[in-house]
């Protein structure tokens, strides 16, 4: 069977206003996706493969409201103690619960809302250095140069980068039609299918990342989830 080619169109999500209750509850989909996706794990395991001492200070891109984070520390802080996560989104969502809760578990939550192309000029200087960057349901929203782009940014910021991101087959895409029977609304009927085709398949990732001096690890994990780790040489 031919592979599906890749597409993409503007998620619902990235256009409604954030506090529109279709994209409240939107978000509260991506909790249920996530988890089917096992996305929380397949990142957590790349993050300990990958970054070979515990890091200090990790970077999120496109974290929104930073529960999906916030599921990786409760995973990550008992080995990694004391580790400060800068979340950046374009929209401002992280709560002072959620912050609490990463307090909690001993983590320290910076929400800094920006477009990730405002990097690295929107970080402040105390924020030069991370041990990784990691991002999870982002990467599909953008393509060719673009992605070339954000990627070579990313390479510029940290020695690891990891990405869990949907993986582009026609069994995802059957999967993603179904979430409707398990209560999604319709903001996530429409962006989960839309996100399945602007996923990735193969060494699709890594075919846009630039950088000199970085092994690269690409492929699919579990049914729904394309995994990607790029570890610069020399420097875990
Ligand atoms: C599908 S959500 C994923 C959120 C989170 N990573 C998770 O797994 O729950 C994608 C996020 O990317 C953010 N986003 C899209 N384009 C962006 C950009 N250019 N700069 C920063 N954030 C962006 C959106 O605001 C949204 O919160």
């Amino acid at each position: 069977m031919a592979p599906l080619p890749r597409r993409l169109v503007t998620e619902q999500l990235d256009i409604l206003d954030p506090a529109d209750p279709l994209a409240v509850g939107s978000r509260r989909d991506l909790v249920l996706v996530n988890r089917l996706m096992f996305a929380v794990p397949i990142a957590a395991r790349l993050l300990q493969r990958h970054v070979a001492r515990p890091p200090r200070r990790i970077l999120e891109v496109g974290a929104g409201d930073g529960r999906f984070a916030l599921q990786l520390a409760r995973r990550l802080a008992k080995r990694w103690p004391g580790v400060e996560i800068v979340l950046l989104d374009r929209q401002d969502l992280v709560t002072a619960e959620t912050r609490r809760a990463f307090v909690a578990l001993g983590w320290l939550a910076r929400p800094l809302p920006a477009d990730v192309f405002a990097l690295p000029g929107a970080l402040g200087r105390e924020d030069a250095g991370f041990d990784c960057v990691c991002a999870n349901l982002f990467l599909h929203h953008f393509e060719g140069e673009t992605l070339r782009r954000l990627l070579g940014l990313l390479s510029s910021l940290a020695p690891v980068t990891v990405a869990t991101e949907p993986h582009r087959d026609r069994a995802s895409l059957f999967a993603s039609h179904l979430l409707g029977a398990l209560g999604a609304n319709a903001v996530t009927r429409h962006d989960a299918p839309a996100s399945v085709r602007a996923g990735f398949c193969g060494r699709e990732l890594s075919a846009h990342w630039e950088a000199a001096g970085f092994t690269l690890h690409e492929g699919r994990h579990g049914a729904f989830t394309q995994g990607f780790a790029a570890v610069r040489e020399g420097r875990r």
